[in-house]
Parts: structure tokens; sequence; C-alpha cells
């Protein structure tokens, strides 16, 4: 079963999430590719899909929607899981447009959701982005749990190789009920 794992990632934490969640399913026997959400021109030959993004400014990366948008039709025929990374610390509650994530959810009728605490480095960061972060509070440093990423993949690979249909989803369900980051 060949899974594509999908990121938008700016600065390359987010990247290396997906990284991570494609050498778990590597392990658990899946056969894995990894794209740039702009490199994705068709799902011919794709059986599932992870798709992620960093967050910025409480959104997905306009690549990662722009991917769901276009492929809408294709996505909703695989089971698709999604992943977002930033460093809010509620995401689900307020600060990372639940409702755009609930609706991206739906429109896929992807399996499951989940959050995953990034990593802030001001150093590569550009001067607009510094300035955008600058009231925001967040700390800096590497606050990526690869270990909560491993555990979820591993999820991700056992739900997929037990179930490979498509399975109607309830709204919403997963979403509300991730777990919450810790302060960053
Ligand atoms: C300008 C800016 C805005 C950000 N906005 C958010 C946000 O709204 N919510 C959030 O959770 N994280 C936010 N973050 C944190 C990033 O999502 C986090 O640094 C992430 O790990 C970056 O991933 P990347 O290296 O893959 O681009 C922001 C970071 C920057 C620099």
């Amino acid at each position: 079963m060949r899974v594509l794992v999908t990121v938008a990632s700016r600065h390359g934490a987010t990247w290396e999430i997906g990284e991570v969640i494609a050498e778990v399913l590597a392990d658990c026997g899946l056969d894995v590719e990894t794209r740039a959400p702009e490199d994705v021109a068709t799902l011919d030959g794709i059986d599932a899909v992870v798709l992620g993004s960093a967050v910025y400014l409480a959104h997905w990366m306009p690549s990662a929607r722009d991917l769901a948008d276009r492929q809408t039709q294709e996505l909703r025929k695989r089971p698709v899981w999604l992943f977002s990374s930033g460093l809010a610390v509620q995401p689900a509650a307020s600060a990372n447009s639940p409702h755009e994530l609930l609706a991206l959810r739906d429109q896929l009728q992807a399996r499951g959701h989940r959050s995953f605490r990034g990593r802030l480095d001001r150093s590569l960061l550009t001067f607009t982005e510094r300035a955008a972060i600058a009231g925001a509070r967040a700390r800096e440093g590497d606050h990526r749990d690869m270990g909560a990423v491993r555990a979820w993949a591993t999820e991700v690979a056992d739900d997929l190789i037990a179930h490979p249909e498509p399975m109607p989803s309830v709204e919403g369900a997963s979403l509300l009920h991730e777990p919450r980051h810790a302060a960053v």
C-alpha cells in the first residue's frame, strides 16, 4: 500500500515532522513517498495520504490548502489524515482556526487531525516574520515532541493496515478530542 506524506513548511520544522511520520509508516511495512504539496499533480498510484502544514497567523499554509482544494474529490476516495504544527498553546480551542480545520476535515472526509508543537528559531525568520511574532510571547526553541509524532504515526499505520478503505467519519470527533499542548 502506497502512502503519500505531503507537508507544507516554511522553515523546515514541519517538514521534519513529516519525515519522521514517513519513517514510521515505512517501518510498519508501508510504501511511502514524501513530496511538497505544490509538487503533487496527481494521486494516481497513491492509496492513502497524510497531509500536514505549519500554522502561520492561525492558518494552514496556502500550498497545503491548495492541494486540499484541487484534489478534494480524489482525496475523499482515500484514507486521509491531517496534522498541523505550530506554537499555539491551545490550537484546538482558539489560536489556530479550529473551524477552518473542521471544515477541511469534512471537505476531505479525513479520518483524523492532530496538532504537534513546532520550533521557533528566530535566526531563520525574515524581518517581517520577526515583527509579526514579536508580540506573541512565543518561546524560542525546538518544542517538537517526536515521541508523540511517532506514536501518532504508528496509530495511523495500524488504522490504515486494519481499514485500508475510506470510512465515513464522525464530524469533528477527533479534532475536538485531541490532546492539548503544554505551554511553550
Ligand atoms: C510569523 C509567524 C507566525 C506564526 N503564527 C502561528 C500561529 O498562528 N499559530 C501557531 O500555532 N504557530 C504559529 N507560528 C509558529 C510556527 O507555526 C512554528 O514556528 C512552526 O514550527 C514553523 O514550521 P516550519 O519550520 O515548518 O515553517 C508562527 C511563526 C511565525 C514566525
